[in-house]
């Protein structure tokens, strides 16, 4: 898949820029909320709308420094209207594949990015340069194979889910990236490599269970026109999947878990 092709991929409609205005540092990125320091510079490769990049700023302070870079320039746009004011925090539209920052920063992060890449490792190879010596790339993602519903949710989204996964996969994109993080980071030449899991769990009485467990609602409605496209589901099966898993939400549904791991690693030569 050519770059352009993934990127028309990874573009995000309406409803799932919600999601990511929703995200937070401290309940979104939990590895990197506990290790930024003020004073830290900081990047955030593929920062989406900014939330989870002013949070970040809001960590390192007004003598820190970060920015955000995603390739999407609504997205930056949007990120610079509602965050553009945090002291220290800045927005640049700019490509994972493409970064010409050397050894400037302390930590280079991304979070949800590389599970959109055909060819994460050149994108890694490119943060990894972006951070100084002694500095740390820190990358959050899942593996989409090891989901885990509560509940059965109806057969109609399971059935939209494998589409999913095996409409990503052949569009070259990697469903269990998370677990395949540690082999990358070591080609990518980082030492010390650890792993935190970090994986999302929501259930029936959290205060945003509705809104966090409709993520799969939200993608059907959302991917769909473009699955139909290119032939993996119909209008009519994409449609019936998110109608019976909102109101399976309302009805049965008790949890969801996302499975989720930040990895890090050290820049030592
Ligand atoms: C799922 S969103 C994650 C946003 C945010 N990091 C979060 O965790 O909420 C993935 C983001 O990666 C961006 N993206 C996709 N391909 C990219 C690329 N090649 N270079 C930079 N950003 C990219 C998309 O535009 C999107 O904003």
């Amino acid at each position: 898949m050519d770059d352009k092709t993934a990127r028309e991929r990874a573009e995000l409609s309406g409803k799932l820029t919600n999601v990511l205005d929703a995200r937070t540092l401290a309940g979104s990125h939990r590895r990197l909320a506990e290790i930024v320091r003020p004073g830290m510079t900081v990047l955030d490769v593929g920062c989406g709308t900014g939330s989870i990049t002013r949070g970040i700023a809001e960590a390192t302070g007004p003598s820190g420094s970060v920015l955000g870079v995603d390739s999407n320039a609504k997205l930056i746009e949007k990120a610079r209207r509602a965050h553009g004011g945090t002291p220290g925090l800045a927005f640049e539209e700019g490509d994972a594949y493409e970064l010409a920052y050397e050894e400037r920063f302390d930590i280079v992060t991304s979070a949800r990015l590389l599970v959109w890449l055909s060819d994460p490792l050149r994108a890694l190879k490119r943060m990894t340069a972006a951070a100084k010596r002694g500095g740390r790339v820190v990358i959050a993602d899942y593996n989409h194979v090891k989901i885990k519903w509560g509940t059965k949710p109806p057969a109609s989204m399971l059935a939209f889910y494998d589409a999913y996964l095996q409409w990503r996969s052949d569009a070259g994109l990697d469903n269990a990236i998370a677990d395949r993080l540690p082999a990358l980071f070591e080609r990518a030449g980082l030492a010390r490599v650890a792993v935190t899991p970090q994986h999302e769990e929501t259930r029936r009485g959290d205060p945003d269970f509705a809104v966090r467990i409709a993520i799969w609602a939200d993608t059907a409605s959302s991917r769909g026109p473009q699955m139909a496209k290119d032939g993996y589901v119909t209008e009519r099966e994409y449609k019936t999947a998110e109608d019976e898993y909102r109101e399976w939400i309302r009805s049965d549904a008790d949890s969801l878990t996302m499975y989720m791991l930040a990895v890090e690693g050290v820049k030592e030569r």
